[in-house]
């Protein structure tokens, strides 16, 4: 169901576990009823990914994903002719001894359709799945050019076959990582948001939801060596997915406490690169424990 109100995009997010404050629900609500696509753009790990999912939950309708990549192009975002079928088709129709015209096999039967067309055929059928653009920002700039005209109208001409334009503009949501910058055309577009790691209550509060075998002690002292870790200027700062796992690496390990024993313990839960792992060692990690 299509949240009424900011306030109700708040309870239903809520009700998914995922703690938001109001800014984000506010751009969530503004994306939703003017049908514009919501930018999200913040450090990994921060939860942008998560709103997609959470949102499909929430409208009760379906999580179409495009994962970009470096070399992504339109073809695989979009459609591509299967080639496999329509060798069969002709095979066939020469075997039952017809002559196989080129139209007989440009027909949408013989397309494949990727996430962007998927998203916009549901979506001219009356439904409004949420089409989720995740990590623009490893796809190259002239995937972002055709994103940038699919964005604007909705509409797919398939040159042999018809042109789909969809009714309702699907629920987009775009994610950057923020590896380098997006177009501003792109961007004006879009409802933006900017998500950024979670202040100390913030991740308690997340901890609580997403981790509720964790006692409240453990809650607090995860999320104030979270903070320290952060401040620490490290090559990668971890994000929440880090600290949910450090949450559960803690309780594997059939600890109630964070001691600077098991933090050393764990630190390759929290922490991806050697470099990072030794600054904290050298600081001393009696200090992400002490309050
Ligand atoms: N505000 C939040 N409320 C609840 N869970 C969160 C929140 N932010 C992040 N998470 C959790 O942290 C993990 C990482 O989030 P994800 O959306 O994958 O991050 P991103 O896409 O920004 O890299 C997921 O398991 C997600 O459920
Ligand atoms: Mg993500």
């Amino acid at each position: 169901m299509i949240p009424a109100s900011v306030e109700d995009v708040q309870e239903a997010l809520a009700e998914q576990r995922y703690v938001a404050d109001r800014s984000l629900a506010v751009a969530i609500h503004l994306a939703i009823q003017m049908g514009r696509p919501l930018f999200l753009e913040g450090e990994a790990g921060v939860g942008k990914t998560e709103v997609a999912k959470v949102l499909s939950a929430i409208l009760g309708e379906e999580l179409i994903r495009l994962q970009c990549y470096e070399g992504l192009d339109v073809s695989h975002a979009l459609y591509e002719w299967d080639y496999a079928r329509q060798m069969l088709a002709i095979r066939l129709l020469e075997a039952g001894g017809q002559h196989a015209e080129v139209t007989d096999i440009m027909s949408r039967d013989y397309l494949i359709a990727r996430p962007l067309l998927r998203a916009v055929e549901q979506s001219a059928a009356g439904q409004r799945p949420v089409l989720l653009i995740d990590e623009l920002d490893r796809a190259d700039e002239e995937f972002e050019a055709y994103l940038l005209e699919l964005l604007s109208d909705f509409q797919v001409t398939i040159p042999e076959v018809e042109t789909v334009k969809a009714k309702v503009p699907p629920v987009v949501v775009v994610t950057s990582n923020r590896t380098r910058e997006i177009h501003d055309a792109l961007k004006r577009r879009c409802i933006y948001h900017w998500i950024d790691y979670p202040d100390f209550e913030r991740e308690v509060a997340i901890l609580r939801q997403k981790a509720p075998n964790v006692s409240d002690d453990l809650a607090a002292e995860l999320a104030r060596a979270m903070q320290k870790l952060r401040a620490m200027d490290l090559f990668k700062p971890p994000g929440v997915a880090e600290t949910l796992d450090w949450a559960s690496a803690i309780v594997v390990l059939g600890e109630e406490r964070l001691s600077p024993e098991s933090v050393d313990e764990t630190l390759g839960v929290v922490l991806k690169y050697q470099e990072d792992i030794e600054r904290v060692r050298i600081r001393g990690v009696s200090e992400l424990v002490v309050g």
